[in-house]
């Protein structure tokens, strides 16, 4: 797409809208886990809204909540049996509603997630596909007649054949479980029925959507095999899929997404999981026409490496500003082992957070990391992610990093609920506790408010612009200056494992305390933490 229409778009469509999401904290509820306010051990509506004080003293914009639809619970509410109720274990319509007034009050917005790749086999519409072949819930599928081998190799996110048999021997396609149904979005009538859902959500106050698979949704209409041999899994997809993601069609949906958003007098956003690895392709679905944030996982999925965190970085920048749009950074969620485990230790975590919050764009944190959470040991017989029980053990999966949240100390449940929790809390989980952490200056909870809260005073608001060095193992950002700033700030962050010395004449902010500095202009920078600094 060549500069010009992109700018003329964008003055379009930023007519008068604040774009709150251009540099947007955003934090990650994963509702089930978060706080149980009625004592069944499942977090829910009612315990979200009692803890949104401390998301406001957090100093994040917004919250994003897993989804909260009536559910199989095959996939933790990736399910969906019906897209405009609650279920029950979470509250009801009502509580959404409150929800969305209390975080309001307190300036904050409500993100849900929606999940239009697949519903659940329960849904309505799959139920009465089983029944009869030839009704119109059956073309918003993908069946395939009767044969003895799966119709081609498309292969399930979670392992195995992404085909599977119904009772009469058809074959229907799932991308993820077998009780996931993928839609087929070339009907019409699919696209007319989300239309409805978003409103739905809308009119109720609701801020934006979180989309799920939104690199998805289209097949290729000729079902042609994948190239060769492959075994996905959820981040990073390339051309081993050409067949099953990534379809052009796709971005027609999300044209016609972000005008429902448009329509609206108040500002509604969408935020994509774009899992591709290409990130000029996952810019694409950032256009000014089409979501307002596009994710890309590759810092996530990157291990503890200057050279991966830089390029990453780099090119992420320049994929999302040459489409006008915000980069969203993320480096966990409820699908990947928290990086305090997956770094090597809380103080890496600390370090990679700070460089994150400042990077320009948004970012998105999800609840727990704030706390220095690390992945968690779960039992065998605990666990409930379909990876795990799909793959027989062979892939841990993803319960480790959804163990419920520990608020208070001395609480049953480190004060996730009264009563047992629906994942268990290991050994030593209260000491983590919000409680624990709350004014105590040392802790990773006051770094990420003093890293909140300094982001809005020194970052130049929607800017998508920063410099990018990688020296040795040590990465430098520049960061470009609020208007009226003379001296913009300057991030550094050592990935290595000598002490270096950089040039800083003001340390505001230190992942550690053991940064030294600054004296005659330099700073003595420990590895594994980052600061930042005015050069
Ligand atoms: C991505 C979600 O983040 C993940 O949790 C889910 O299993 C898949 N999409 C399928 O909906």
């Amino acid at each position: 797409m060549s500069a010009e229409p992109i700018e003329d778009m964008c003055l379009t469509t930023r007519s008068g809208r604040d774009e709150w999401w251009r540099d947007a904290v955003v934090y990650q509820v994963y509702l089930r886990s978060f706080a149980d306010g009625n004592g069944d051990g499942v977090g829910d509506f009612a315990g979200l809204r009692a803890r949104l004080p401390y998301l406001a003293s957090l100093g994040v914009d917004a919250v994003w909540v897993t989804p909260h639809y009536v559910s199989g619970g095959a996939d933790g509410g990736y399910d969906v049996i019906d897209y405009t109720a609650v279920d029950p274990s979470y509250g009801t319509v009502e509580d959404v509603r409150a929800l969305v007034a209390d975080a309001h009050d307190l300036g904050l917005r409500v993100l849900l997630d929606i999940v239009p790749n697949h519903t659940s086999d329960q849904h309505e519409w799959f139920r009465r596909a089983l029944e009869d072949p030839s009704s119109p819930e059956a073309a918003r599928y993908h069946f395939m007649p009767p044969s003895e081998n799966p119709p081609n190799n498309w292969q399930s996110m979670f392992g195995g054949p992404a085909w599977s048999r119904t009772p009469d021997g058809r074959w229907y396609l799932h991308l993820f479980t077998p009780q996931q149904p993928d839609l087929n979005w070339d009907n019409p009538e699919v696209a007319d029925d989300f239309d409805r859902t978003l409103r739905f959500w809308f009119d109720l106050g609701v801020d934006g959507f979180r989309v799920d698979v939104a690199y998805g949704l289209f097949k290729d209409p000729a079902y042609r095999d994948n190239p060769g041999i492959y075994s996905p899994t959820l981040f990073g997809h390339g051309p081993e899929q050409v067949m099953t993601t990534n379809q052009a069609r796709v971005h027609q949906i999300w044209r016609r997404w972000r005008a429902i958003c448009d329509s609206y007098a108040e500002e509604k956003m969408l935020v994509g999981e774009v899992s591709l690895a290409d990130l000029d392709q996952v810019g694409l679905y950032a256009r000014p026409d089409e979501m307002h944030h596009a994710f890309q996982f590759r810092l996530l999925k990157s291990d503890w490496d200057a050279a991966a965190f830089a390029s990453t970085i780099t090119e992420a920048l320049d994929a999302f500003a040459a489409v006008g749009a915000p980069a969203p950074w993320v480096l966990g969620n409820h699908d990947k082992a928290r990086q305090v485990t997956r770094y090597g230790s809380e103080r890496r975590a600390r370090a990679a957070a700070l460089l994150m919050l400042a990077l320009p764009g948004s970012a998105y944190l999800y609840a727990g990391e704030e706390l220095g959470l690390p992945e968690a040991p779960v039992p065998d017989t605990a666990r409930r992610d379909p990876i795990f029980l799909r793959s027989n053990g062979a892939r841990l999966g993803r319960d480790g990093c959804r163990i419920p949240m520990p608020w208070d100390s001395a609480a049953p449940a480190a004060g996730f609920s009264v009563a047992d929790p629906w994942l268990p809390q290991p050994d030593g989980w209260a000491g983590y506790a919000v409680d624990r952490q709350e004014g105590d200056p040392a802790s990773t909870l006051t770094m990420y408010q003093q890293a909140i809260l300094l982001r809005d005073l020194y970052k130049a608001p929607g800017s998508g612009l920063a410099s990018v060095t990688l020296e040795g193992e040590v990465i430098r950002v520049d960061l470009i200056a609020r208007d009226g700033d003379p001296d913009p700030i300057t991030v550094w962050i050592n990935m290595g494992s000598e002490t270096v010395t950089v040039p800083a004449h003001r340390l505001l902010l230190a992942s550690s305390p053991d940064v030294g500095g600054p004296v005659a202009g330099k700073l003595t920078l420990a590895p594994d933490t980052a600061v930042w600094t005015r050069v």
